[in-house]
């Protein structure tokens, strides 16, 4: 059934509405810290609470279409399927309504709404653990649907189970999982969780309700819907390819290296508009998620050069996107329409002052250990080549071209290299003790959120994160922060405003842990150990991947890029200029160090 991705918004969202769910619509891409991911990857996400038990004011039946940010896979982006922006297709019964309605649900919806054909469907179910049996039940209700038993498999943890990876205290459980053929191969499209457990360190503990989360993908059903089978000719990028061809005077349909940027810089246009254009939209700078934004706004950037094609590109295909694509979806994007477009412009000449100069740079890093590697092998035959661009070479890409250190990584994996990291960040601390020394704490040249001053109030940032949760709640949560060289800005998760006695009381702990001068340890370990050592966290990260943390003392444990200062003694005396409301449920601190 052709279908385009207006209608088929509207299709879920009035089948779940026919089913007495309300629309919530959707909410902030970025995430709150409590999971420990800097964006909301997945639509269940921000419910965690209410699957957890807490009473969700629209009710026990939910449903939307939720964006989600994963960069995990930013490599990947570039071929027909990878992207770092995608939508899922949510609903949710939150201790409503099971099995039996769920799975009559996703089956109608998928074979009457959309057409799929039931004999062509494969469902898989959890074949049970420990934790959890074998799930008969729905094996049961899916064949009196009229699945064919053959068509479902049981399959173990690895494949049928769902859980926030990397996160305790979360609410999970055993799912089914459907499958529909695109071309040779069986692609999932959406699965059920049977929510009923809850993740903690020992185990899974059942929670007192039986909850639904539903997730089907949205940018992957298109595909179906319409017989193809490259995400990028959907309608939700045609239009901007098409736009890119004409820049370029380059064919999307002739592939190769030309095709893949032309990918790359839709994709990453898309996330950019998402971001900025988000209700507590970020801006690209050098920590946090900023830094994940910078990275792939300089990622595209590069790509439109690649392409032959000036980094304007970014700003039509962003035009796209507000003015033809997301528009009724995100009525925000058109709002903020004119700031969206203002702030790629910035990013963009910013970082186009220093990338030509910055290429030739890096292509001189290059010729040098060419050359050596010439050189000695000519005096010594059993020399063994050198892969390795330098530490401090890789800082002065970052700090004097603007380059992320992924960036260069990724250049240098293109000419068979890699980066010394361990070299970069050794590179890196001793420029920030050398930078106290200036006068003005700025850095010459190319990023300027790296000052001394600004290095102050981030490490401060992680002392008011931590005071927040001892002397308001445990529950509180960054849900955002900018800084100055002026002040400090901090957005979390409280109810009501502070009372005057807990900002002083906040004001006061903060201060006490400055006058102690700590040491701020950074350590760099896997997010599991990161985990069970109580980092907290805002860090973009899947299982097994190495993060870096800072801990103050015992005070504040954070997974973070940093930079901070090496003890607390060093900022001086911290007061709270303000306490304000930012949007519902968060509220807003402004602070100094004086
Ligand atoms: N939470 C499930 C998913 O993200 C639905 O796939």
């Amino acid at each position: 059934m052709k279908m385009t991705s207006k209608e088929l918004r509207q299709k879920w969202i009035s089948f779940y509405e026919g089913k007495g769910h309300v629309n919530i619509g959707a909410v902030s891409l970025i995430g709150d810290g409590s999971t420990g991911v800097m964006f909301n990857v997945a639509g269940m996400q921000p419910l965690m609470p209410y699957l957890l038990g807490k009473k969700h004011e629209k009710g026990t039946r939910l449903c939307n279409v939720q964006g989600c940010v994963r960069t995990v896979d930013i490599e990947s982006v570039g071929d027909a399927s990878h992207f770092t922006f995608f939508e899922m297709m949510g609903n949710w019964s939150l201790g409503d309504y099971f099995k039996k309605e769920k799975t009559a649900w996703s089956f109608e919806f998928l074979t009457e709404v959309l057409g799929f054909d039931k004999d062509k469907l494969r469902v898989t179910v959890f074949e049970g653990n420990d934790a959890a049996p074998r799930d008969r039940e729905t094996a049961e209700l899916l064949t009196a649907l009229g699945i064919a038993p053959e068509h479902i498999s049981y399959l173990p943890k690895e494949d049928n189970w769902w859980e926030l990876e990397g996160t305790v205290g979360t609410p999970c459980g055993p799912d089914n999982e459907w499958f529909y053929p695109l071309g040779e191969d069986y692609v999932e499209i959406g699965n059920d969780v049977y929510m009923q457990y809850k993740k903690t360190e020992n185990g899974y503990v059942p929670l007192e309700n039986k909850n639904v989360d539903t997730g089907f993908g949205f940018d992957r059903m298109l595909l179906f819907l319409n017989g193809l089978s490259d995400g990028y000719k959907t309608d939700l990028f045609l239009p901007v390819i098409e736009k890119l061809e004409a820049l370029s005077g380059k064919s999307y349909e002739d592939g190769g290296e030309e095709q893949r940027a032309m990918r790359i810089i839709a994709d990453h246009t898309r996330t950019t508009v998402m971001l900025i254009g988000d209700e507590q939209g970020i801006l690209p700078s050098n920590t946090g998620a900023g830094y994940i934004l910078r990275r792939i706004m300089r990622r595209a950037i590069r790509y439109c050069k690649s392409l032959g094609i000036s980094s304007d590109a970014m700003l039509a295909a962003a035009e796209i996107f507000i003015d033809r694509v997301y528009d009724e979806a995100y009525p925000l994007l058109v709002k903020k329409r004119a700031y969206i477009l203002e702030e790629i412009k910035k990013e963009a000449d910013r970082f186009e002052a220093t990338l030509v100069q910055g290429m030739k740079e890096f292509e001189k890093c290059v010729n040098g250990l060419e050359r050596k590697n010439e050189f000695m092998a000519k005096s010594d035959p059993s020399y063994i080549k050198e892969t390795v661009i330098g530490g401090k070479q890789a800082f002065r890409l970052y700090d004097t071209y603007g380059f992320p250190l992924e960036l260069t990584e990724e250049l240098a994996a293109e000419r068979g290299l890699s980066v010394d990291k361990t070299g970069f960040d050794a590179a890196f601390k001793e420029h920030q003790e050398k930078s106290r020394v200036l006068p003005t704490g700025q850095f010459k040249g190319g990023l300027e959120s790296h000052s001394e001053t600004a290095t102050k109030y981030h490490t401060a940032t992680h002392l008011l994160n931590a005071a927040l949760k001892r002397v308001l709640s445990p529950d509180c949560y960054q849900k955002g922060s900018n800084i100055t060289d002026e002040r400090m800005r901090f957005d979390f998760n409280f109810p009501r405003p502070m009372t005057e006695e807990e900002i002083k009381a906040t004001e006061a702990l903060v201060n006490e842990k400055i006058k102690e001068d700590l040491p701020v340890v950074f350590r760099e370990m896997s997010l599991e150990e990161a985990r069970k050592e109580n980092f907290t966290g805002v860090f973009d990260s899947k299982y097994g991947d190495v993060v870096k943390t800072y801990a103050i003392g015992d005070f504040s444990k954070e997974m973070c890029g940093g930079p901070h200062v090496e003890r607390t003694g060093t900022l001086g005396t911290f007061k709270i200029v303000k306490e304000q409301s930012c949007a519902a449920g968060i509220r807003r601190i402004k602070a100094v160090l004086q």
